[in-house]
């Protein structure tokens, strides 16, 4: 008999097909049920596989007293109550690498975009004000010769790192631990969190989401940015105080700043919707066909693994 998985929201076609030929799948998305009616009705389920939107707490993994694995579709798992998984020896994976390139381009969309304007620009043509050439017309920010600051210089923080080369841009980083092999390679330097946000023209973290760096960009961090410095959030909403954000955003204390994700995802603050100086995507980091096909890959390959009594490939380092 097939053993019984839970999906909470649908993903590619190419993965639920997957999921049906080889286990019993539950959808919750659709089925007219609450993710809670459905782990009660299903308690025998012995995979689940959650959204970055899923708030997985101790009553969810209470309710499946057969779970063996939560595989998130997501490299961020802070939706997850990881310490109470692993007192309940159930294992946590998530979708790194796979979506590197997709995150990273994102970032390099947002910073374009608010460097140059474009989507005011883009306001600009429809209302059809565009009555000709003006040569102080939606002036922007070069790239060249601009600091990137890098906070978290892990996978994602690295490809943004390295795309900045190409744009001829210095970059500055702040990371737990050098990355001296980066430094030797690229030319990247290494400074503390204080000088990076005083001195970068873009500040971009890549940070995973965890009470620790809950409003680490507050009114006090974006207080030290320089008055044109452009702001990028493609890692957790909860890094940043989005009133204060948007507060300095309307004083023109900084240039702009681009946004994927949201404190209280997916209300976005108020102020920040009547802004021209922010660029907004609704979280789609890893919106590529190929990654969210991968990513959907991913998460079966891992309960496969798991159910087969191996060690999952994505297993979280929280669990290993
Ligand atoms: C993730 O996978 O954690 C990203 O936020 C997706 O965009």
């Amino acid at each position: 008999m097939k053993q019984k998985v839970i999906l909470t929201h649908k993903y590619r076609d190419e993965g639920i097909e997957e999921l049906k030929e080889n286990f019993n799948l539950i959808i919750v998305e659709g089925s007219g049920r609450s993710l809670m009616e459905t782990l009660k009705e299903h308690s025998d389920a012995v995979a689940l596989i959650s959204f970055l939107s899923d708030p997985i707490k101790k009553e969810h993994m209470d309710a499946l007293p057969n779970l063996k694995i939560i595989a998130n579709y997501a490299v961020g798992y802070n939706n997850i109550d990881v310490a109470y998984a692993k007192s309940k020896n159930i294992l946590v994976t998530n979708t790194p690498d796979i979506l590197t390139d997709a995150s990273a381009d994102l970032t390099f969309t947002l910073i374009l975009a608010a460097c140059r304007r474009i989507v005011e620009a883009d306001a600009y043509v429809r209302a059809g004000k565009f009555t000709g050439w003006g040569a102080n017309l939606l002036l922007g920010k070069e790239l060249r010769g601009a600091t990137l600051g890098i906070i978290g210089m892990g996978r994602i923080g690295t490809a943004v790192a390295i795309r900045a080369l190409g744009f001829g841009m210095n970059v500055i980083y702040y990371n737990r631990s050098r990355k001296e092999h980066l430094e030797k390679q690229y030319g990247f330097k290494y400074v503390t969190f204080d000088q990076l946000v005083r001195e970068a023209d873009v500040v971009s973290p890549h940070i995973p989401g965890s009470p620790e760096v809950h409003h680490l960009f507050n009114k006090e961090t974006f207080d030290k940015m320089k008055p044109d410095a452009v702001f990028i959030n493609l890692a957790r909403g909860g890094i940043m105080d989005e009133a204060a954000l948007a507060d300095k955003l309307e004083k023109k204390e900084l240039f702009a700043a681009g946004l994927d994700v949201y404190e209280l995802e997916p209300k976005v603050h108020e102020k920040l919707m009547k802004l021209d100086n922010v660029v907004m995507a609704p979280h789609i980091g890893s919106a590529t066909f190929t990654a969210r096909l991968g990513m959907a890959k991913m998460t079966i390959a891992n309960i496969k693994q798991t159910l087969a009594g191996q060690t999952p490939q994505n297993l979280v380092p929280e669990c290993r």
